[in-house]
């Protein structure tokens, strides 16, 4: 667990960035932060430790380190240099904006070693736009979080057409390593899936409101207490495979509607105008603005609890399968 000698850097102390540091640090790695605003990592550090103390009262801490231990692996680095420059694996979380991101990992490209790995947060900017022009352009790779990675693990891993295959590979292994379940991307895509599927139901759904089919209200009662109650533990493939006798009878029974539907899909259609008004008066509604903080927190506390349901569920098949 002491994983001596082996540094993670995690560069940019935001939202994600501090995600990436209590799960990296839960699995006994040493963490580096750096930020170019030095007040986002003393206040990082203040809400690592407040998340790790809530963590260690609720039972859900990972790994088997304390809560002070994981805290004593996180520490700040004055420059980027002295944060990379003898970490195996960096993790960049700057804002996103393609030129931004080229100019902060043009600069790591000085310091890392020609060994480490260079990984981006990027929810949507493709490998190969980032990493074109760095010299340890072979040592580059998406790796996109859910958030948040705490309690929704999975991450998207997507190489760049020059990645060596061995940054794959070790990649995924150290994502299992700190509990999250990586799912390989293997071509570059706009939006990876997770994104690309989100937009697709969002685009539906935005058609479906504009067209007077159904409230905003009434969409979101479609996903969470008809589809999602299933995707929480299994996907829509085993789902259809479970609906019928696997997905040959699955297709004969409904490939030709499913076909018909998917046709009559509309055009993508910008979320601007007067079907944005609709949603976000909807939405105000169901949640006000002033109370969305609340809301936030209503929202970590229920995944908090999804999140050990399933761990309980993941033991018990252990269990049966042990049997
Ligand atoms: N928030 C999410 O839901 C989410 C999910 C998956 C991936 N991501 C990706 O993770 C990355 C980071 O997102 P976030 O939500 O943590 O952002 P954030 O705004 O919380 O944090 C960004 C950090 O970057 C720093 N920063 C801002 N401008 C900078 C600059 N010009 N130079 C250097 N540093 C600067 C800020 O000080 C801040 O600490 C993005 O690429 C985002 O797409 C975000």
């Amino acid at each position: 667990m002491r994983k001596k000698g082996k540094i993670v850097a995690n560069v940019i102390s935001g939202l994600i960035g501090r995600s990436w540091s209590m799960l990296f640090a839960a699995a006994g790695y040493q963490v580096r932060i750096y930020d170019t605003d030095p007040s986002r990592m003393s206040q990082a550090l203040e809400e690592i430790k407040l998340q790790l103390q809530d963590l260690d009262k609720r039972g859900l801490l990972r790994g088997e380190l304390t809560a002070d231990e994981q805290f004593s692996r996180i520490t700040i680095a004055t420059t980027l240099e002295e944060c990379v420059k003898d970490s195996f694996f960096i993790q960049e979380n700057v804002p996103e904006d393609a030129e931004l991101k080229k100019k902060v990992h043009a600069e790591l490209d000085k310091y890392i070693r020609s060994d480490a790995i260079l990984a981006s947060s990027t929810s949507a900017i493709l490998p190969s736009i980032i990493s074109e022009g760095l010299a340890h352009r072979n040592r580059f790779i998406v790796v996109h979080p859910t958030n948040p990675p705490f309690y929704a693990p999975m991450v998207e891993l997507c190489s760049a057409p020059w990645t060596d295959p061995e940054v794959m590979e070790t990649t995924r292994a150290l994502m299992k390593e700190i509990g999250q379940q990586p799912v390989t991307i293997n071509k570059e895509i706009d939006g990876f899936v997770l994104n690309r599927l989100q937009y697709a139901i969002l685009g539906e759904g935005w058609r479906l409101i504009r067209d007077n089919v159904i409230s905003v209200e009434d969409f979101d009662t479609v996903m969470k207490h008809g589809l999602g109650r299933r995707y929480a533990f299994m996907g829509p493939f085993e789902t259809a495979y479970l609906n019928s006798e696997g997905w040959k009878v699955y297709s004969e029974r409904y490939a030709d509607m499913i076909y018909r539907i998917q046709k009559s899909f509309g055009e993508p259609e910008k979320m601007v105008g007067p079907t944005l008004d609709k949603v976000q008066e909807e939405c105000n509604k169901m949640v006000p603005m002033e109370k969305l903080q609340e809301r936030r927190q209503w929202r970590d506390r229920r995944l908090t609890a999804l999140a050990k349901l399933i761990k309980d569920m993941e033991e018990e098949d252990k269990q049966a399968e042990g049997q």
